[in-house]
């Protein structure tokens, strides 16, 4: 699996895997792709450079990226607290209602929340980028929109391309103008923030809006038929988000949480504002049944959102509440059936990669090469 982009990375396939795992990233460099670790939970700028030590440790050499979530838009002195205060009460009783009503413990005395996504905040995303840049990082990812201008020139000034999700063609083309290097296409099957457009129908769409950028086609990938299927589109490589949840190194912390993945048919997720405040496609459990429930108060905007939750989230994952434990996950958990290391799985794609081009090949007459 080897096209222009993955030749300039210096990688053996064009597989990119995001993920927020250090050891899965790793891992996937390791077996010839290109590990991409998710920086949006690290709220401590040291914790991060503890994980990229061990990340670059771990890969050996080959190389690996970085993934923040910035959006472009600044909003000036607005701390956390601040935003805190913006949320209602009666979300506030919400939350403890559904916690009460399933029986979840409380935290102990003094335990922090370990579920606190607010990397999307500009400040907490830019302590993040002083560490980044002291690691070899070969690509710099962001997940909401184009990054602001000075922080792509920050990335080119250290020879970094950046990589930016779209979920239209409309987005791309937004990206391409703000100096974007390489545009991820994230359809709507994808786990976590996306769009409503199929990547069937999107990634073309993307590649023709930005050519001759190269595009990543991302949602609904498990395996390396549908990786050929991207390529096919035009795209340079593919990028795979759930996938990785269920490998052996993926680090979830949770058996319960594996086992409700390893179960779950595609029609088991759902797009659902729950999490962060804008649509995100996760795992469908009581919680986000909740939280879409007409007759509840509706969730609030990003950032009010992932805060609101963060305490609760930390409970349901610690004590795993098996109805209302969730994670961002894709239509492709389907396919997620059994544990495995990250060099079966990428095994598996360029396996599965081989056989439809030897298929496409028959089709079209000829012989495979
Ligand atoms: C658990 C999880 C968390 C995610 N978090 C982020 C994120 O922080 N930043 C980002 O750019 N994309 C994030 N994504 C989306 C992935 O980068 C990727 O585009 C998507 O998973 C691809 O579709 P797939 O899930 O069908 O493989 C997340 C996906 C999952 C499954």
């Amino acid at each position: 699996m080897e096209t222009e982009l993955s030749r300039e990375l210096g990688i053996e396939h064009a597989i990119f895997g995001f993920t927020p795992f250090p050891a899965v990233a790793a891992a996937i460099s390791r077996a010839g792709g290109f590990g991409v670790l998710g920086a949006v939970r690290y709220t401590d700028p040291q914790e991060l450079a503890r994980d990229l030590d061990r990340l670059d440790k771990l890969a050996d050499g080959k190389p690996y990226g970085l993934d923040v979530v910035m959006p472009a838009k600044k909003v000036e002195g607005v701390t956390e607290a601040d935003v805190e205060g913006m949320i209602p009460d009666t979300h506030r009783g919400f939350v403890q209602e559904v916690l009460t009503r399933y029986g979840v413990p409380e935290l102990a005395e003094g335990e922090a929340s370990g579920w606190r996504i607010t990397g999307w905040m500009e400040e907490v995303a830019r302590n993040q980028l002083d560490v980044a840049f002291d690691y070899p990082i070969k690509l710099l990812a962001n997940a909401l929109g184009s990054p602001p201008a000075d922080v792509i020139e920050r990335a080119h000034a250290h020879g970094v391309p950046v990589a930016a999700l779209a979920g239209s063609a409309e987005h791309a083309r937004r990206h391409a103008a703000a100096g974007i290097d390489v545009v991820v296409a994230q359809g709507y099957e994808a786990g976590g923030h996306t769009g409503e457009i199929g990547s069937m129908v999107l990634v073309p769409e993307v590649v023709e809006a930005v050519a001759p950028l190269p595009v990543l086609a991302a949602g609904g990938i498990g395996s390396g038929e549908q990786a050929a299927a991207g390529l096919a589109l035009g795209a340079q490589g593919v990028w795979l988000g759930s996938l990785w949840l269920t490998t052996e190194e993926a680090e979830l912390h949770s058996a319960a949480l594996t086992r409700k993945l390893l179960a779950a048919g595609s029609g088991d997720t759902v797009r659902s504002r729950a999490l962060t405040g804008k649509p995100a496609r996760q795992l469908r459990t009581a919680w986000t049944d909740a939280w879409d429930d007409p007759a509840g108060p509706g969730t609030l905007p990003m950032p009010l959102q992932g805060l609101l939750v963060a305490e609760a989230v930390s409970r349901i994952q610690k004590y795993e509440v098996g109805e209302l434990l969730g994670t961002p996950v894709g239509q492709i958990v389907g396919r997620m059936t059994s544990e495995r290391s990250v060099q079966a799985v990428v095994e598996d794609l360029t396996r599965g990669f081989e056989r439809a081009v030897t298929r496409i090949n028959r089709i079209a007459g000829r012989s495979a090469t």
